[in-house]
């Protein structure tokens, strides 16, 4: 979803070099092939968009997977940026990295400073080992290498897949069925009242070619700034726009998770960066890609 975004992002700012490969040209666990399409390409920018990412089950049954898989795809890269002498790489994190317990919304600073959510505990140490990485290759080598840590997006090209789909595509799927099948209610879980910031995933590429000219420091930078909405409202909004006109339950014995979750994008705006998305038309793009590609 991201690497898509990002493509069409770089081509809209007039990059007319892009270079990229799919996971069967070229798999990125692998050091001498990543290092020969490092060495025959010779790129001045990279931005890794590539990893293996998956919801809570599994991430709870494939730990070594999650921590194999992305420590390989990101040493390959930072290593392979700094022996080819690429000009600037990014490293995307995720607001997973940050601790369970950070206060909100949780600054760049919080990072390293409490344990992370047990669940995701490999996903989050390998991203953590890359954002290290891009520090240590910058102290020791002066390379321009920098981490960003975006928040939950949605858009284009997001995944349906129960076990994998993060909560917009999720709700997007479960109303437009409901719809489809003339479902009286739905049921949800908890109360509905936390609340949950979300960007859209053109915003956050964007975001991303911005910090490629305006932003080289070692501390990492958040790239948020989005909408905070609380769960209700979301279900509000998706069943509108699927036009689901059933009655939405909610089961208050299952639990609720974190009250609020949002990542502070101080340091973002500071930078003269903010969204340009609005929400409800993010929405309507995601609909509208769920319809066209997967319904
Ligand atoms: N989506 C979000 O809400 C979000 C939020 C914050 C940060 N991020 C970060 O953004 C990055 C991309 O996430 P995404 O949502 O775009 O995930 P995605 O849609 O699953 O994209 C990941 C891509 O990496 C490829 N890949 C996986 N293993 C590979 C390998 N060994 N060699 C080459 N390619 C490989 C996948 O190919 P296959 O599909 O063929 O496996 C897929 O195309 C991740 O680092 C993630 O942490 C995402």
């Amino acid at each position: 979803m991201v690497g898509r975004a990002l493509w069409l992002a770089l081509e809209s700012a007039g990059f007319t070099q892009i270079i990229g490969r799919t996971r069967a040209e070229l798999d990125l666990r692998e050091t001498a092939a990543t290092d020969a399409f490092l060495q025959s390409e010779k790129p001045d920018v990279i931005l890794i968009a590539a990893a293996k990412v998956g919801g809570i089950e599994a991430n709870r049954t494939q730990p070594a997977d999650f921590l194999f898989d992305n420590l390989q795809i990101q040493t390959n890269l930072i290593h392979g940026a700094y022996t080819h002498q690429t000009g600037k790489l990014l490293f995307l994190g995720s607001a997973c990295i940050y601790p369970r317990l950070a206060e909100q919304p949780m600054r760049e600073d919080s990072l390293f400073t409490g344990r992370v959510e047990p669940t995701n505990e490999g996903y989050a140490a390998a991203k953590l080992a890359g954002l290290k990485m891009c520090q240590a290759y910058r102290e020791q080598h002066d390379c321009d290498f920098i981490t960003a840590i975006p928040t939950n997006l949605f858009g284009r090209h997001d995944h349906y897949e129960p076990e994998r789909s993060h909560v917009i595509p999720a709700l997007i799927a479960k109303y437009h069925t409901a719809k489809a099948n003339g479902e009286a209610s739905v049921t949800n879980w908890g109360t509905g009242a936390p609340q949950r910031e979300f960007l859209t995933v053109d915003d956050a590429a964007a975001a991303c070619v911005f910090l490629l000219d305006n932003y080289s420091a070692a501390e990492p930078i958040n790239i948020a700034g989005g909408t905070e909405v609380s769960i209700r409202n979301l279900n509000e909004k998706i069943a509108a726009l699927t036009g689901y006109t059933g009655a939405v339950e909610w089961d208050t014995k299952k639990p609720d998770g974190m009250p609020r979750k949002l990542l502070d994008s101080t340091r973002l705006a500071a930078l003269g960066w903010h969204p340009k998305i609005n929400f409800d038309d993010g929405l309507k793009m995601a609909y509208e890609d769920y319809c066209a590609r997967v319904a």
